[in-house]
This record gives C-alpha cells, structure tokens and sequence, in this order.
C-alpha cells in the first residue's frame, strides 16, 4: 500500500521512515522545495532530521494532489496553524475513503480550533484518527521503543493504521477517546514551556518538578474533561505518558521555550531564535479564553502567562505556586 504523509518536518519524517522500514511506499508533501529534492537525490532530510539515513521506499513532492491521488491511508504531520491554509486547496479531491491520521498538537490560534477539528472540518466526509502519544520524532527516528495512542470510531481503520505502524520498536493502543487523546498531546506543551521557564532559572529541584507535573496533570484533566474527554485517558499514554515526555525531553520545542524567556528573550526574540512559534504559546492563549468559557479554573496556565509576559517572576511564582496551589 502507497502511504502519504503531509509535511516531512521532525515527526512527518520520522514517522514515513517508519513505515517505509515496515514494508510500504511512501509519499510525503514537503513545503520546502530544498527538503523534498534532497531527501528524493541524497535520501537525507538534515533540516529536519539530521544524522539520519532516509529509507529509499520514501519519495519527496511539493505536489499536494500528487499525495492524495492514491493513498488510502493520509498522515498529517504539520504545526497546526498550517494545516487549513495548506490542505483546503485540495479540499475537493479527496476521495471520502481516504483515512485521515492527524499527528498534529496545536490550536490554530486565527480559528481557536484544535488539529483534529480543523482537519475533521476540511474533510467531513473522510474517517479521521487522532495518533497522540509520548512520541518524540528524534528517539523514534533513531528505532527507540516507542507506544502511542490511536484513536477512532471504527475498529477496521484502527487495525489499518497500527498495521502500517506497529513493529518491534513501535507499538499502538486503541482508543475511542479522540478529543481526549487530543487534548493530552495540545496541553502539555503549556506545561512545558512552564518547567522550561523553571528551567531557565535554574530550578531544576525534582521535588518541585514532581508538585509541578501533578498540579498540571490536575489541571490538564479538568479543562479537558469539562471539553467533552474521558477522565480515564488522561491517565494514560497520550496523558500523563506525554506530559512526562515533553516536560522532561531536551528535544521540546515548549520547553526551550520557556527557558529561552526565562533567559530574558522577548517573545519576537524567542521566535527569532527557534525559527518558529512552539504550539504551546497559541495553546495556552486559547486554553486561558476557554478555560473563562467554560468556568474551569487554571490558575497555573494563567501564571505562566503572566511570567511569560513579565507581570510575574519566575521566582515569585514559584514561591506563591507552592503556597496556594498545592492543597
Ligand atoms: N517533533 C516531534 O517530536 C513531535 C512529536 C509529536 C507530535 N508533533 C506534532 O507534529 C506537528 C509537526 O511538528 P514537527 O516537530 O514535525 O515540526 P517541524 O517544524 O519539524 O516541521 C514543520 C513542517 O511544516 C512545514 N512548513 C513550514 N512552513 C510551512 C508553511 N508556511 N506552510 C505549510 N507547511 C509549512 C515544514 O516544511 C515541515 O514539513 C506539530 O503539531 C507537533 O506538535 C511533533
């Protein structure tokens, strides 16, 4: 079976070499014109995958239609903000048997919809999977054990999926939980880029970082359960299982962040030196607006906000978080 696979960034990348070692063709849309030719001649990708050999079963287009004339099974791999501007174009090609697996965690800040919403939005007519999970694109690529939650209506195009995906190194659960196992893998980028603030200061004591990744787990499972998930899955792979990733990986994006501001960057400043707007800053501005929707408190979402734009101290916060939050 032919794969594709939208955006050959750090996860697209590693997740087609995957499923090229496991026996399948695939076919990756790349943004970047200079990525796709050098994967396609030198069968590297060292924007975004450095030090890795790419698998020659995977091909490079710039051509969108080209990737959904004859995939049956679509991995979306892109930072969620690129998602509507990139796939609406091809929106009335796609054939409605097409699966559709988001890999996406992020909020597009212009729409305030998730990735799954706004893909599931695009094609109303397609089955679409939501694949979230401790999943660090670096380790995966390098064959570390990894497990990661797909979640669906339909028990066959699960099987479908995890038969692309599953091997010795890389296994998937089942779940039926979408908007759960989404919103595991969305909020804890805001919590990363928190311990990556406390990182920045030097506060690195594990005590403090075990009140800290409870607290947030609390938090995290009320917003998500007053947005419609199930308590229970945060407590699993794609909840406190990615929470503990990213917070602890030196590979995040949110976490380096935060230790980027806690170094005194400005915010254009951080953007400058990342290359790019880590999912967790739109996140954490469109959890705060529908945490007052919904009438869930998140008083330490809302703290870090207010460090990030200065109004607090890492330092202060700290010492009130400590004293107010944790009963
Ligand atoms: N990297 C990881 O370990 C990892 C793990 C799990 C989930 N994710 C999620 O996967 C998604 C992609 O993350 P990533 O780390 O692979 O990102 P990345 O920055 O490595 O890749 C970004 C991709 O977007 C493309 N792109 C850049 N500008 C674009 C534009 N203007 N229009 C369309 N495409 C553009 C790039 O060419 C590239 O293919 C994110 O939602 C992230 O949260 C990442």
């Amino acid at each position: 079976m032919r794969v594709g696979i939208i955006g050959l960034g750090n996860l697209g990348m590693a997740v087609a070499n995957l499923i090229a070692s496991n026996g399948h063709a695939v076919i990756g849309w790349e943004y970047n014109r200079a990525v796709a030719d050098e994967i396609n001649q030198q069968h590297t990708n060292t924007k975004f995958l450095p030090d890795i050999q790419i698998h020659s079963k995977v091909s490079a287009t710039t051509d969108l239609a080209a990737v959904f004339q004859d995939c049956p099974v679509i991995f979306v791999a892109l930072p969620s903000v690129f998602i509507k501007r990139t796939l609406q174009p091809v929106q009335a090609q796609v054939k409605p048997e097409v699966v559709l697996v988001n890999m996406a965690k992020g909020i597009d800040g212009e729409t305030g919809l998730t990735a799954f919403q706004t893909l599931t939005g695009l094609f109303p007519h397609n089955r679409a999977i939501m694949l979230s999970g401790p999943s660090i694109a670096n380790e995966l690529a390098r064959q570390m054990p990894t497990v990661v939650v797909i979640a669906g209506q339909s028990k066959t195009d699960l099987l479908l999926v995890a038969r692309l995906l599953d091997n010795d190194y890389f296994r998937t659960r089942f779940s039926d939980d979408e908007i759960g196992v989404e919103l595991g893998g969305i909020l804890k980028n805001i919590y990363a880029i928190g311990l990556g603030l406390f990182d920045g200061k030097q506060i690195t004591s594990i005590n403090f970082r075990a009140v800290y990744l409870t607290i947030a787990m609390e938090e995290i499972t009320n917003i998500g359960v007053a947005m419609g998930a199930k308590i229970e899955t945060f407590l699993y792979l794609s909840g406190i299982g990615d929470l503990l990733a990213t917070s602890l990986s030196a590979h995040s994006h949110n976490r380096r962040m935060g230790e980027l501001l806690a170094q005194g960057l400005s915010l254009p400043q951080v953007e400058k030196e990342m290359g790019v707007t880590p999912e967790g800053y739109n996140t954490l501005k469109s959890m705060l607006y529908i945490a007052e929707k919904l009438h869930v408190a998140m008083p330490l979402a809302k703290g870090l906000w207010d460090v990030i734009y200065g109004r607090y101290s890492a330092e202060k916060f700290i010492s009130s978080f400590i004293r107010d939050f944790v009963e």
